[in-house]
């Protein structure tokens, strides 16, 4: 598959969740979204727009415009139902804006002109997610600063994606992580100091199981939906009863951690 296949391809399995996504994942993202905003607020920040690759419904806004009155912010994500959802959202503030663009491999038009890069849950869905992370670095102008937020592979079964990525894996369809070895030396190599990388922990809750399966397959295009989309519904439907069955009954309440990579250049 060619390049701008692929990327067409991937636009629209999140067009396909971006309204379940909104409704389900946002309000229980929050907490992670608070905390990597915070992450560039105790630094004085350059001129420049802050960027926010993989915005999608852009969640990011509220807060950013709360903490830069006035200052330019520009949400990117590959999914142009995602990027309407971030118009939208973009409506109170004149200086923010939405645009449908690959964050994988960023236009070099953005080479040292960002204040910010802030970006939470879309790094470990791209490609490259180290060459990714080197593009937003550059992205940056001096004195500028860099807070990326993702998930990190679990293989813990008592979180619910970590259960997952196990049930996952156990049909032998790897997922492949070792870029998150090698992140920090990546943004290190691309120019900048880092200056916090670390787990970020806080508690979701799910009205059950059942609720969360149906979430993870139809709210978000992670592997989940991509093993769907290879194995079909009755292979689906296996995993279901098996994550059904590890899983505890009733309302599930979890603690997650996420990583979040704090750098200056
Ligand atoms: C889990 S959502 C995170 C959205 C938002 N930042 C939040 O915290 O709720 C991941 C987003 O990454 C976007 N995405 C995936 N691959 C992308 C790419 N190559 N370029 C830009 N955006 C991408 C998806 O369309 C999706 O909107």
């Amino acid at each position: 598959m060619a390049d701008h296949e692929y990327t067409a391809v991937l636009a629209q399995r999140w067009d396909e969740v971006a309204d379940r996504y909104e409704e389900y994942f946002v309000p229980r993202f929050r907490p992670w979204v608070v905390a990597t905003v915070e992450a560039i607020a105790d630094t004085e920040l350059p001129s420049g727009p802050i960027l926010v690759p993989c915005c999608g419904t852009f969640p990011e806004l509220p807060l950013l415009a709360g903490q830069f009155p006035g200052r330019e912010i520009v949400g990117m994500d590959i999914s142009p139902v995602m990027v309407s959802h971030a118009e939208q959202r973009a409506v109170p503030w004149p200086t923010a804006r939405a645009i449908v663009q690959d964050a994988a491999v960023l236009d070099p038009a953005w080479s040292a002109t960002c204040a910010a890069v802030v970006s939470v849950f879309g790094l470990h869905h791209l490609p490259a997610p180290d060459e990714a992370v080197s593009d937003w670095v550059r992205a940056l102008t001096p004195g500028g600063r860099l807070a990326v937020a993702f998930w990190p592979y679990e293989a813990d079964a008592t979180d619910p994606w970590g259960l997952a990525d196990l049930l996952v894996a156990r049909q032998a369809v790897v997922t492949e992580r070792s870029w998150e070895e090698s992140l920090a030396a990546a943004v290190t190599a691309a120019g900048a100091t880092i200056r916090r990388d670390e787990f970020v922990a806080f508690e979701m809750v799910h009205a059950d199981a059942a609720a969360l399966w149906e979430a993870m397959s139809t709210a978000a295009a992670g592997a989940l939906r991509a093993t769907a989309l290879r194995h079909g519904p009755e292979f689906m439907e296996q995993m279901r009863k098996e994550f059904l069955r590890h899983a505890p009954t009733g309302e599930w309440r979890h603690r997650r951690r996420a990583r979040l990579i704090v750098a200056d250049k």
